[in-house]
């Protein structure tokens, strides 16, 4: 093609690299319609980092944005000033982001004050309820609000758009490219070569949390659950990659740190992520994500918060909400671990969130951008 369309894909976070990932790799496979230029902003330093190096990422644009502890005032303005620079130097044909962070949310009102259009992937999410999940719910309203293309991951997201007065001619039904991503790893994983220090006589469970609303008494909750259970449980361990926001690392060791069968690890590569979650009898999260990719790998996951914008996998019965409440957290585990019908019934594989696909179908929708 002549005329190449210029993408300009602008990330931050673990969550966003992994998703945008293979995006990435299927606009760069199309060469010949596509110019991409990748610029992250590094809302994340550290994990982000090990998702460019695993999936071979070399950004043109590194924004190098993270401060310790940072704030949601000063992470969007830096977000929006430097992306402004980034924006008039590539003049982009289109912008994408991903999802609801602070990057998606204020790189795409940098596009829109330069009059670029913007494509939002994983668009349309929803719980209606402003402050939870804090401060992602805005995020995806505003961003949606912004965008001309809508890459909606489900039928129950594209009606939310719809609801939302967006246009059904820019509304995409893709699939979510976490599967994409997960599918391309978990084909390439040898579990033989991780142990993460477990006792292979033991079932684990694999905890993460990070979620702002979740700051506070909620996560010390959620430690207090897992030390009941471990003293309950003498068959299981319970192993948590610990997310490196000091508001969740610094509670988690001070209550957990040094128990016995609690393993806290710092994050995972994503290969390495997935082979846990595949060798982990039972997930308890308050990840977006993790809620996406478990169930396609038949793991029941207890999710730790009251309202998730991803009510596929719970219509399902593979997810199930369970909120902070320490008691609540030990029944729903001890049921799992008691309960073998129970157990199977939570771990069919079901997967609806994608097939694979989703990079190729954002991709010929790209293809008409000019
Ligand atoms: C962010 C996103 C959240 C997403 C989550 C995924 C916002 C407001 N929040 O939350 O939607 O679910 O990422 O993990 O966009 N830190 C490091 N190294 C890292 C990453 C973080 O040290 O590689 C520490 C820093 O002290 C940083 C802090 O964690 O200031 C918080 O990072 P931030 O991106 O603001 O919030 P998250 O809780 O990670
Ligand atoms: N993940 C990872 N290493 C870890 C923990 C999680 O690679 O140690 C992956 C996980 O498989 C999922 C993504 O990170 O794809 C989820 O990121 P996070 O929970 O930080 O963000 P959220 O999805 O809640 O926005």
């Amino acid at each position: 093609m002549e005329n190449k369309i210029k993408v300009l894909t602008i990330f931050g976070t673990r969550p966003e690299a992994i998703k945008m990932a293979p995006l990435i790799t299927e606009i760069e496979k199309n060469s010949e319609y596509f110019e991409s230029i990748v610029c992250v902003t590094a809302q994340h330093r550290q994990m982000l980092d090990q998702v460019l190096h695993l999936f071979n990422i070399k950004p043109d644009y590194d924004l190098d944005i993270m401060k310790n502890n940072q704030n949601l005032w000063s992470l969007t303005s830096d977000v929006l000033l430097k992306t402004k620079d980034v924006i008039e130097k590539v003049n982009p044909d289109v912008v994408l982001v991903h999802g609801d962070t602070t990057t998606s949310m204020a790189a795409a009102l940098s596009a829109f004050y330069a009059k670029i259009p913007v494509g939002h992937v994983e668009a349309g999410l929803r719980t209606f309820n402003k402050y939870y999940p804090f401060p992602e719910e805005i995020n995806r309203v505003f961003a949606d609000s912004i965008c001309t293309y809508h890459f909606a991951p489900t039928d129950e997201s594209c009606e939310n758009l719809i609801k939302s007065q967006i246009p059904e001619e820019h509304i995409y039904k893709t699939g979510n490219t976490v599967i994409d991503a997960l599918l391309y790893t978990v084909k390439n994983i040898d579990e033989s070569k991780y142990n993460f220090n477990l006792n292979p006589n033991l079932k684990t469970i694999l905890l993460t949390s990070h979620r702002r609303e979740n700051f506070g008494e909620p996560i010390k909750n959620i430690c207090k659950a897992c030390l009941e259970l471990a003293e309950k449980n003498k068959d299981i361990q319970i192993v948590y990659p610990v997310h490196p926001n000091p508001n969740v690392k610094e509670p988690v060791y001070e209550l957990l740190g040094g128990k016995d069968r609690i393993n806290l690890i710092q994050p995972l590569e994503y290969e390495e992520f997935c082979a846990l979650m595949k060798m982990s009898h039972i997930i308890l999260t308050d990840s977006g994500g993790v809620q996406e990719e478990a169930p396609s790998l038949g793991k029941p996951v207890l999710v730790l918060r009251d309202t998730t914008e991803r009510p596929e996998a719970v219509k399902y019965g593979t997810v199930k909400l369970v909120g902070t409440d320490k008691d609540k957290i030990v029944s729903n585990v001890q049921l799992l671990l008691d309960d073998e019908t129970e157990y199977k019934r939570m771990s069919e594989s079901v997967n609806p969130y994608g097939d694979g696909l989703a990079s190729k179908r954002i991709v010929e929708v790209l293809k008409k951008v000019k």
